[in-house]
């Protein structure tokens, strides 16, 4: 199983005061471990976005991924070279793991200049106006994401008060076909910002969770080991 790990809080997970730690970056951890002790052999490759944001896109970049491969400058090709690498570690993964905050009802930027930086014509996707009216089809597929979320208010679920003020998941389910993925589990700790019973509730139930999703992902991970043995 191959991992490519996107964490994009711009909080570590070893500040000394317990409190100051990054919650989504706590839930990645707490599924690597269970994958340890489940003894999951799996590959991981690691982009931390949150502490190295990427360079945001601009008409240089645009310009370059219009111009076919053999007809780019050296200088084109620099401006692709972090594209190229993203792309290259995104196409290699089997499990896409995010792990974000929600930063004003959203994704954080580093995380969107990431996808910016991914989102390829005739890499991730092709456009045919052929297809009518959706002429943008993807490219990769095959891939599971793992979204572990952390936000400081509440109610952003289904129903919930805050729902229609929740921009983070339903964005990143919105383009995840684009990256790839066809299957999607998504776990979301809330309450920080209130740092009472129902932020502990919400931790305890979020690690889980999470937990849980480690569990299926390691059962998977034999099936397919099962399979190519077979
Ligand atoms: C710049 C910034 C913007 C934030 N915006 C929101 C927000 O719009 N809604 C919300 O519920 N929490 C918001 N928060 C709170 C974070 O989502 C919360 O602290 C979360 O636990 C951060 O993730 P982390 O623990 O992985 O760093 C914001 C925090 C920061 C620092």
């Amino acid at each position: 199983m191959k991992i490519l790990r996107i964490d994009a809080s711009v909080r570590g997970d070893d500040n000394e005061r317990h409190s100051y730690r990054s919650i989504s970056r706590q839930l990645g951890n707490a599924l690597m471990e269970r994958l340890r002790v489940n003894e999951i052999h799996h590959e991981i490759k690691l982009r931390d976005v949150g502490k190295t944001p990427p360079a945001f896109i601009d008409e240089a970049w645009l310009a370059a991924c219009f111009t076919p491969l053999e007809k780019r400058t050296a200088e084109q090709q620099q401006t692709l070279a972090l594209s190229d690498q993203l792309f290259d570690e995104l196409a290699w993964a089997d499990v896409l793991l995010i792990t974000t905050p929600m930063y004003n009802y959203g994704m954080p930027a580093a995380l969107k200049a990431w996808i910016d930086q991914v989102s390829r014509v005739n890499k991730t996707f092709s456009f045919d106006l052929a297809r009518g009216d959706f002429p943008i089809a993807p490219l990769l597929s095959g891939k599971q994401l793992i979204l572990l979320s952390s936000t400081g208010e509440f109610g952003f679920e289904a129903g919930g008060v805050r729902e229609q003020m929740n921009h983070l998941a339903p964005h990143i389910r919105a383009l995840s076909p684009y990256l790839g993925v066809e299957q999607i589990e998504e776990v979301q700790v809330q309450y920080q910002e209130f740092d009472d019973a129902r932020h502990q509730a919400s931790l305890r139930q979020g690690f889980a969770l999470t937990v849980e999703i480690a569990d299926r992902l390691s059962n998977s991970a034999f099936s397919y080991r099962e399979k190519a043995s077979a």
